[in-house]
């Protein structure tokens, strides 16, 4: 899963669509395809963990240092993570068959769209201008999140 990027922006970018992917493809599973929106759910929980790790550990802070006028951006973002973070562990602890399971992985869904947004129109283009490493960031991040993975 962890291909290999030319840059961290395009890794952080292409981890966006495949967690995007992930959401429609629960969304168009039968009502009852208990499963597999298990399996589906867990997935994009992981994914987005992993993802949240490399941005808050490296990829946020290094934008804060390279002292573009992100500060607010980047705070919001992690507050957007924490919110999310909260619906992800909530998940992880339910089953389909709970109430409120499919409505909690639709606004976990919407949430993200709105903060995916947010990084791809505001953040990433403010951190293309800096003179960021981006290709030595994108494979600390690469290597980090395989350290974390490792752990899950
Ligand atoms: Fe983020
Ligand atoms: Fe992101």
């Amino acid at each position: 899963m962890n291909t290999i990027k030319k840059d961290a922006i395009a890794m952080l970018t292409a981890e966006h669509r495949e967690v995007r992917d992930l959401f429609e493809r629960y969304e168009a599973l039968g009502q009852d395809d208990k499963n597999r929106k298990k399996k589906l759910a867990d997935q994009i929980c992981t994914a987005l963990t992993l993802h949240a790790t490399i941005e808050e550990e490296i990829f946020y802070p290094a934008v804060r240092e390279a002292g573009v006028d992100t500060a607010e951006l980047v705070d919001e973002a992690i507050v957007e993570h924490a919110s999310a973070k909260d619906l992800i562990a909530q998940l992880q602890e339910m089953d389909p068959d709970d109430a409120l399971y499919d409505a909690k992985v639709k606004v976990l869904s919407e949430q993200i769209a709105h903060h995916v947004g947010e990084e791809e129109k505001e953040i990433f283009p403010k951190a293309k201008k800096n003179k960021l490493d981006l290709a030595a960031m994108a494979e600390e991040m690469a290597l980090r999140k395989d350290e974390v993975a490792a752990t899950m």
